[in-house]
């Protein structure tokens, strides 16, 4: 837990004189009233409590002072028969002591705790994820800055605990893509395989995906965000798997592709060294200074020229940059920054979107065929490939933290067949 309070005394020391920073706990949704959905716990604020029950508000107050800063958490109380029902609760005073907080309040307080607390405080960064304290926050008539915007510069940098985190979110989804690699075979539903990468990671400790698995064979690679993970892979297709596991509430993000056959066909193969080299050539620009606008750019530079070298596009490359012909095939950007989400805190502006040391982001460039398509060779439509590296930015150069999930052609073909 003092890894958290560290954290906020960072973060107090970053807030202006009499103001305050107010988050609220992920809401509960329910499938019906007495069955709540998973909950996972909002991850800003997390990040600065530890704390995962739901229906719980945050407050960092900083005074006049330097160091003048105070941290209230208002939890759920006690309730033996609820807790009966649902299991154990911290309460105020456990909540304070374990997560080390200066206080602690029932929930059931929240109005006093806002009046008494929030005394000489002009502005607030404030979270209105939460619509059961809107109202009350609101009623205090302060100004009101977005908690997001002002926490989003601290989690985008990743300091040691939180690369620890990330490599082990990695581990977990590397052993669990080999596990769904080695399951694959014709005939297979994709939902089974979805169902091996969840036993995998679970197995390994973690507690759940960081994203809904995208599990997609054949032509269902083409749907970006696929998540139906329902059909048959079939023999001579590509199951493409975007998966990654969440450990300590940091999650890894990793897309390879798979032959369901166990080889590629020839065709297949070409397209995807292509693509390899090219994402390969990525990464080595991930570098303190360089900015996602600019790798961004090389990657449409680079699907161009791999559209022109496939005979998928034709005519001068100048041309169909500035015709942005690539979007057809690749309507991604290159990457995001990662971490507690997978697309964890994005750069609010492009301009500002600067890399540097301790940052984690994914290099991701893909390829996406139509079955409709009318330039690409016949083999080829419906085709869908996607090649992602998560990578800590730091001075001595890109550290491709998922490098043990194996992505050339070979090492890919060897565990397919293993
Ligand atoms: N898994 C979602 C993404 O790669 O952005
Ligand atoms: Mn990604
Ligand atoms: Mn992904």
């Amino acid at each position: 837990m003092q890894w958290f309070k560290n954290k906020r005394k960072q973060i107090a020391k970053a807030l202006p004189e009499n103001s305050a920073l107010i988050l609220g706990s992920l809401p509960e949704y329910f499938r019906q009233p007495d069955v709540p959905f998973p909950y996972r716990q909002d991850s800003d604020f997390y990040y600065l409590t530890g704390y995962t029950e739901p229906h719980c508000l945050f407050i960092l107050k900083k005074g006049q002072s330097r160091s003048s800063s105070c941290s209230i958490l208002c939890v759920l109380e006690k309730d033996s028969i609820k807790e009966l029902w649902d299991g154990e609760r911290y309460g105020p005073k456990k909540a304070k002591d374990i997560f080390l907080m200066d206080k602690a309040d029932s929930i059931n307080n929240l109005d006093e705790v806002l009046k008494k607390n929030l005394k000489g405080i002009s502005t607030i960064f404030y979270n209105s994820i939460n619509p059961q304290f809107d109202k009350k926050v609101r009623k205090m008539k302060l100004k009101i800055k977005s908690a997001r915007d002002f926490l989003a510069p601290f989690r985008r940098i990743k300091d040691e605990t939180e690369i620890d985190f990330i490599k082990q979110a990695v581990k977990v989804s590397v052993y669990a893509h080999k596990k769904v690699a080695q399951a694959l075979k014709s005939g297979i539903n994709e939902r089974t395989l979805h169902g091996v990468f969840l036993k995998s990671i679970m197995e390994k400790g973690s507690v759940r995906e960081g994203y809904h698995s995208i599990v997609a064979s054949g032509s269902n690679a083409i749907t970006l965000h696929y998540t139906k993970n329902n059909s048959l892979c079939k023999k001579g297709e590509l199951l493409l798997l975007d998966a990654g596991g969440e450990m300590n509430h940091y999650t890894a993000d990793i897309t390879r592709v798979y032959p369901v056959s166990g080889r590629f066909s020839k065709t297949q193969k070409i397209l995807y060294e292509k693509l390899l080299s090219l994402q390969k050539n990525l990464i080595k620009e991930v570098r303190p200074h360089t900015s996602l606008k600019d790798l961004n750019k090389k990657m449409i530079e680079g699907i161009t020229h791999l559209l022109l070298e496939m005979n998928i596009l034709k005519g001068p490359f100048k041309e169909h940059l500035k015709k942005k012909s690539s979007l057809t095939y690749c309507p991604h950007s290159v990457g995001h920054l990662l971490g507690m989400d997978v697309h964890d805190p994005p750069f609010s502006r492009s301009e500002e979107s600067v890399l540097q040391p301790g940052m984690v982001l994914t290099i991701e460039p893909g390829l996406y065929i139509s079955k409709k398509d009318l330039r690409a060779p016949k083999s080829l439509l419906g085709t869908g490939l996607r090649i992602e590296d998560d990578v800590l930015v730091t001075e001595k150069g890109p550290l491709v933290l998922t490098k043990s999930a194996p992505k050339e052609v070979e090492e890919v073909e060897e565990l397919c067949c293993s």
